[in-house]
């Protein structure tokens, strides 16, 4: 697919031809990972961050946040609560805190990997080299850093760099897969300022960087932040700016199973929150194999409003799972079993 294909896919409108898109996203979904949906036990550990990022409402500049660091036991005994839903994997997220010692979250992910069968990811920010390094020689498995956009103009409005070091997440991303780590990142779909022009090349991108997973979700404008209050400070064509919608989101997830058939690919919260009636199955029906069901422990889940109405904010880590599992059950596909890390296709 060239990036013209890719530009006029995001800017069809027309039913019929996007019916043709949704069909062939779920055949290639179908003919590279199968109907089975894995899941993946979303903790939400910590949400002290010390970035100050235009888009997300833990930025530190958020007085308001009331921040919260969940115990090591408090994260293990979730862990094994993933065990008893046959959850294949654990994410361990939170912003970048480094109020989260290297030696206390290796501590965390030897816990878990010695005690359950559970893959374990990690999504904390921008860490050091020696922090990955020995993360993943205590057995860590994944790691997910969204690069966001590759518009760097963009990028460097919305995610600025701390004093000392330049944020690269590219960099990133190599040293994570040089390390071993099975690699996840993606983009949001409408950030103020991102054209068809620049999500295309995200898009491509994603081929490129050769990612095991991808994410990609709708922005949705938190109030409290750089973003929501003010948007950005620099004039974008109406007709070229990317809409924050459920459907170019369906568009996105769809393009990226085209372009990346083997890819583990989310139907996101983010998708969920635009949609909560159906979101998740659509996304699932239009090119994702993989959700990820909360189980922060609900006092905890309620302060990580990285945006606001978040999907499943009251419930339990309990009724997510049920809900999760009618949902996927109900559009006919597979719980999956095992980990469900990336199994690579010869092409
Ligand atoms: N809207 C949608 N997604 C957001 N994220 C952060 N803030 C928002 C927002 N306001 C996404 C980012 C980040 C991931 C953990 O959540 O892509 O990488
Ligand atoms: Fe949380 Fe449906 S998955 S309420």
């Amino acid at each position: 697919m060239t990036k013209q294909d890719i530009i006029q896919w995001l800017k069809e409108e027309d039913e019929d031809r996007l019916k043709k898109l949704w069909r062939q996203a779920d055949k290639v979904r179908q003919e590279n990972v199968g109907d089975e949906v894995h899941l993946r036990g979303l903790i939400e550990f910590s949400n002290y961050c010390i970035r100050r990022c235009g888009y997300c409402g833990l930025t530190a500049d958020n007085k308001d946040v009331q921040r919260y660091r969940m115990s090591a036991d408090e994260i293990i005994a979730c862990a094994h609560e993933a065990v008893q839903y046959d959850y294949g994997t654990v994410v361990l997220q939170s912003g970048e805190d480094y109020g989260i010692k290297r030696d206390w979250l290796t501590n965390v992910v030897r816990c878990i990997k010695t005690e359950t069968p559970l893959a374990v990811t990690l999504s904390v920010g921008e860490r050091s080299y020696d922090d990955l390094k020995t993360w993943k020689e205590a057995g860590a498995d994944r790691y997910l850093l969204r690069f966001e956009t590759a518009n760097q103009q963009l990028y460097d409005y919305i995610h600025p760099s701390l004093p000392n070091k330049i944020s690269d997440r590219f960099e990133i991303l190599r040293q994570l897969r040089n390390l071993g780590y099975e690699v996840g990142s993606g983009v949001m779909l409408g950030i103020p300022g991102q054209t068809y022009d620049s999500l295309a090349d995200d898009l491509l991108l994603f081929q490129h960087l050769d990612l095991d997973m991808i994410g990609v979700g709708p922005f949705i404008p938190h109030p409290d932040t750089r973003l929501g209050k003010e948007g950005i400070p620099w004039e974008v064509d109406d007709r070229e700016q990317v809409p924050n919608t459920e459907l170019m989101t369906y568009k996105a997830v769809a393009l990226t199973r085209i372009l990346r058939p083997d890819a583990n690919i989310p139907s996101t919260t983010a998708l969920a929150t635009l949609n909560s009636r159906e979101g998740r199955e659509l996304g699932l029906s239009r090119g994702a194999n993989i959700v990820m069901p909360n189980m922060t422990p609900p006092e905890y889940r309620l302060l990580y409003e990285i945006y606001p109405a978040k999907a499943c904010i009251d419930e339990t880590a309990k009724q997510c799972h049920l809900c999760m599992k009618g949902r996927i059950y109900s559009i006919g596909r597979d719980i999956g079993v095992g980990q469900g890390g990336r199994v690579r296709r010869a092409s």
